[in-house]
């Protein structure tokens, strides 16, 4: 990513990826991340972890425990209610927030004319069977000229803000949006694939390429051409 801008995250729960992305601008000396969560969300907005009232609680103890309050600009806060006095370019954008179809293109929406060029964008669990993550990254990252490189890493989908010479990687964007399109009617509308459905889904997952990022060949990549 570049090294101007801020690196945004939208949805923390307890904190993992928070101490992920705070440790490395720690290390680098270019932070702060700022992060961007209710701690009281519906259990819809955030699969499965709505048992608990708050995370709010677990969530400073994680970036206490590792040493990275100090990285960390901390919004409890919907991230509609951030956007609404945002005006800092992002470098990372990081959409692990509100699962459904709605709300994760309302998040991509909110925050988009705030990327620089060559800013990327990573929608977590687009390969777990959640609506908004998948078809967000297909219609608007990866059917974009907008954006330029892309990929899917574990379950995490990326792309490039290439606003100039993002057409230079259509036909990659494109091969990898004809795999991954196949997922989205197994989950349309909030639907959970059950059954011989959900063998199907797993089937054409398996084959959407998701292999861990090669650090050189992704450098490569992302530099430009
Ligand atoms: C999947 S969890 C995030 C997981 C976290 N990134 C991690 O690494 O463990 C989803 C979180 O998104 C939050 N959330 C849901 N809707 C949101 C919204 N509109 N704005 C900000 N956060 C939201 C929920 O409160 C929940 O804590």
């Amino acid at each position: 990513m570049p090294g101007q801008g801020t690196i945004l995250e939208i949805g923390s729960y307890k904190g993992k990826s928070t101490v992920g992305l705070a440790s490395i601008v720690q290390r680098y000396g270019s932070g702060p991340v700022v992060a961007v969560d209710p701690h009281s969300a519906p259990a819809v907005t955030d699969f499965g972890h709505g048992s608990q009232q708050s995370s709010w609680d677990d969530f400073r103890a994680s970036l206490r425990a590792a040493g990275v309050e100090g990285s960390v600009e901390v919004h409890r806060a919907y991230s509609r209610d951030l956007a609404k006095g945002w005006d800092r370019p992002i470098r990372f954008l990081w959409i692990d927030g509100d699962h459904t179809y709605r709300g994760a293109k309302q998040d991509l929406e909110l925050f988009r004319r705030h990327l620089v060029p060559h800013a990327i964008v990573a929608l977590h669990d687009v390969l777990h069977a959640f609506e908004g993550p998948i078809r967000v990254f297909v219609d608007e990252l990866l059917e974009s000229d907008q954006f330029g490189p892309a990929g899917v890493c574990g379950s995490i989908g990326w792309a490039q803000y290439r606003p100039v010479d993002g057409g230079q990687w259509r036909a990659q964007r494109r091969a990898l949006a004809r795999k991954a399109t196949r997922l989205i009617p197994f989950v349309r509308d909030g639907r959970q694939p059950t059954g011989l459905a959900k063998l199907r889904y797993k089937f054409w997952r398996g084959l959407v390429p998701h292999d861990a990022v090669k650090p050189d060949e992704w450098l490569q990549m992302v530099r430009g051409a």
